[in-house]
């Protein structure tokens, strides 16, 4: 499939304008390069020690493994290393950005490391669907270093129901990728080579007084 080369990046300090413009942005350096490294130490000795958990579809009771949809390896983020606790100290301030100028009530974050197998990808998605989940704002944050022309793993951005993608989007170390939950249709690729990342969702809080929302 031929796919349209990356259009365009945008600065930190313009994410909330290009957001509220296309639905979708792309950071370059969002991560420091000390901080990619750190995450990838940590996921060196997740690897080792095998507590990456092959990724489902859905919440829950409505939990399956489906490896036709996608197939890649998760570990819910706990803060638990200062690795973490330094990406979630940046998911925190970008939640208040985000909140100061695009009022989007993001009430807090939940985040996984991914790591994709070769062979990995994951089907065309919307992450979450109007009325069904609260997730908002998706952040995916990638952590390979050198990728090489041919290694796939791309992730391709889609607008509505168009079946040609806007966006293809190299997952290098540094890039985040942040859009819309309940209104970008997105795809990774296969990828040839193990592919890392964070990705992460900020949720809004739907609490009434007889129900706690988001579930604990
Ligand atoms: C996801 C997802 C995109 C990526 O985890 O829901 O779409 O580029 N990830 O890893
Ligand atoms: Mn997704």
């Amino acid at each position: 499939m031929q796919q349209p080369l990356l259009k365009s990046t945008t600065a930190y300090s313009a994410l909330p304008e290009t957001l509220g413009q296309q639905g979708w942005a792309i950071c370059d350096g969002f991560l420091s390069n000390a901080l990619v490294e750190a995450l990838n130490l940590e996921l060196d000795r997740l690897q080792d020690r095998q507590q990456l958990n092959p990724a489902g579809v859905g919440r829950d009771t409505s939990f399956q493994l489906n490896q036709s949809i996608r197939r890649d390896t998760t570990l819910w983020l706990d803060g638990g290393t200062l690795a973490q606790r330094q990406l979630l100290d940046a998911m925190e301030q970008l939640r208040l950005f985000i909140n100061q100028t695009l009022f989007m009530g993001l009430f807090d974050f939940e985040g996984h490391f991914a790591v994709y197998p070769p062979n990995g990808f994951y089907q065309k998605h919307l992450d979450s669907f109007r009325g069904q989940s609260n997730r908002m704002l998706s952040v995916v944050m990638y952590l390979n270093r050198e990728w090489q022309p041919g290694d796939g793993g791309e992730l391709v951005i889609y607008r509505d129901d168009d079946p040609l993608p806007v966006e293809c989007v190299i997952p290098q170390a540094g890039r985040a990728v942040i859009f819309l939950s309940e209104e970008i249709p997105h795809e990774v690729l296969a990828t040839r080579v193990s592919r890392r990342s964070v990705a992460g969702w900020f949720r809004v809080n739907n609490s009434r007084p007889d129900r706690i929302d988001p579930a604990l």
